[in-house]
This record gives C-alpha cells, structure tokens and sequence, in this order.
C-alpha cells in the first residue's frame, strides 16, 4: 500500500501544494487531476524526494518511498525530458535494466529479452534503432511506458502520460494499464483529461494546491468540486464543450 501523510512542498517560500493525504492500494488506477499550475508534478516529485518537502510522510510498503526508490518506475512530463539527448528508443528503454545489472556491465541476456518485451508490447520494436528526437509525441510516451514496464517496479507513477496523443496511443497505454492493474501494481497518473477517459480510473484525486476531492470518478467530478478546482472560467466551458467531452456526474 502507497500512504501520502500531510505532504507539502513550498517553492522559495510559497505554498505549491499542502496539507495532501491519501492512500492507495494494490491493483488500483488512480488518477491526479487538476489545473495547470494545481501541483500535480510537484506532488508526485515530492512523493518521490526529487523536491525537499516542507513536511509529510510518504511510505510504500510501510517504508519510506524514497529509500526504495528501485520499486518504483517515474515517468517524467514530456516537457521535463530532453528529446535532443542523443540516444535510441532501445538505449533508453534499456536504462531501466541498469539498477538491475548495474550501470558499467553488459546488459545480460534476460535484460535483453526483458526491454524486447516491453518494446513490443508497446509496438515500438520496429522503431528501436531510433534517435529518441525523431519519435512523434504519442511514440515518444510509448518508449517511457516502454522503460517503466522493463524496471518490473510495483509502485507507477506517471506525470501526463496521455497528453498530446492520439486514440491509438491512448488505447494502447489505457490496455497496459488494466494489465499492470490485474498483476496487482499500483498506478498514479496525473491528467488534465475531462473526458470519458475518466472512467478507466478506480480513484481521482482532484487537486488544486490542497487536495479537493478524493473518490469514485462519480463522487470527485461533481460540478461543485470541479468549480472549486477550476474557478470561474468553467461555466462557459462546461456550456462550449459537448457532454461527451466533459465527464460531470
Ligand atoms: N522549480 C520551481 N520553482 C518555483 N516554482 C515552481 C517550480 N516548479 C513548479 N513551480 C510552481 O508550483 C506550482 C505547481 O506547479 P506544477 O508544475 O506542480 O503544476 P502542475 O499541476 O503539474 O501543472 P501542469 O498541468 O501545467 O503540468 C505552479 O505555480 C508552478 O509555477
Ligand atoms: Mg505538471
């Protein structure tokens, strides 16, 4: 079990995030969502000490996250990574091996077989030989799956996975979700998706600073709680958009 106690993070003084309690369990898919701005890369950083924290606890297994941090596969927002690095889809798929085999060694044959899996489950095998600069944004996502997949972790964490992709590459993420779902991994993914997306998620966690909502897709996105989360603007968007874009219960 995943446990978030009291966790806040100040950024040269100024609250970002606080007062953020949860738990999540085995086997869920939860989902973090928020404005731009809400904290939601900054909670999930926290989470995982790459912030200092101005307090809170965060344990995995009853122990702190941080000390084991090998359990856990991050996938960072695509705006945080550099795509002119110059290295291959297999590299970096590879990288998640290295805590395995160790940074200086060959990769061995089961690490192999392992980033191979992944590359296929993802289908970007047939790209492996390419730069990671010359991946659209839907594959580029893929290739992060891709590397989460190959560090076996327990604990998922993924900032934005679905933003800027298109259906094939949601379906295709959505599917690998379920599946690590079903072998019992736990899985917290940030968003801005107000569609019917929202109703592949056990859990939302509906932030903004401090945490507003915490429930069933059906108790979080309430117009009440959505307003407080989203303030004045959302009522002309609410009446633009189609119900069919917008998830309200
Ligand atoms: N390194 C930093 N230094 C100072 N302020 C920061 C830093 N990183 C984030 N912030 C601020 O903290 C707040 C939360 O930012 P964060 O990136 O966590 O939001 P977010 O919900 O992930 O937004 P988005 O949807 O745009 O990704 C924002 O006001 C942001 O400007
Ligand atoms: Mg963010």
């Amino acid at each position: 079990m995943l446990e978030v106690q009291d966790l806040a993070v100040n950024y040269r003084g100024v609250r970002a995030l606080g007062n953020v309690s949860f738990y999540l369990q085995p086997g869920q898919l939860v989902g973090v969502i928020g404005p731009n701005g809400a904290g939601k890369s900054t909670m999930i950083k926290a989470m995982l000490g790459l912030v200092p924290t101005a307090s809170g606890v965060v344990k995995f297994c009853g122990q702190v996250l941080k000390q084991q941090l090998r359990c856990c596969a991050y996938v960072p927002q695509r705006s945080q990574i550099d795509w002119d690095y110059p290295t291959t889809v297999w590299s970096v798929v590879m990288m998640a091996r290295s805590k395995h085999t160790g940074w200086f060694r060959s990769p061995n044959h089961q690490s192999k077989e392992i980033v191979a899996t992944a590359l296929q489950r993802v289908g970007m095998w047939e790209l492996r030989h390419r730069q990671i600069g010359e991946l659209s944004g839907g594959q580029q996502q893929r290739v992060f799956l891709a590397r989460a997949l190959a560090q076996q972790a327990s604990l998922f964490l993924f900032d934005e996975p679905l933003a800027g992709i298109d259906k094939k590459t949601e379906a295709i993420i959505f599917q690998i979700f379920a599946e690590l779902k079903a072998e019992g991994k736990t899985l917290l993914i940030s968003s801005h998706e107000w569609g019917k997306e929202l109703s592949h998620y056990d859990r939302l966690l509906l932030l903004n600073q401090y945490l507003i909502a915490n429930g069933s897709p059906q108790e979080v996105m309430t117009l009440d709680n959505i307003q407080q989360a989203y303030g004045a603007g959302l009522q002309s968007q609410l009446l633009n958009e189609s119900a069919e874009t917008i998830y309200v219960c």
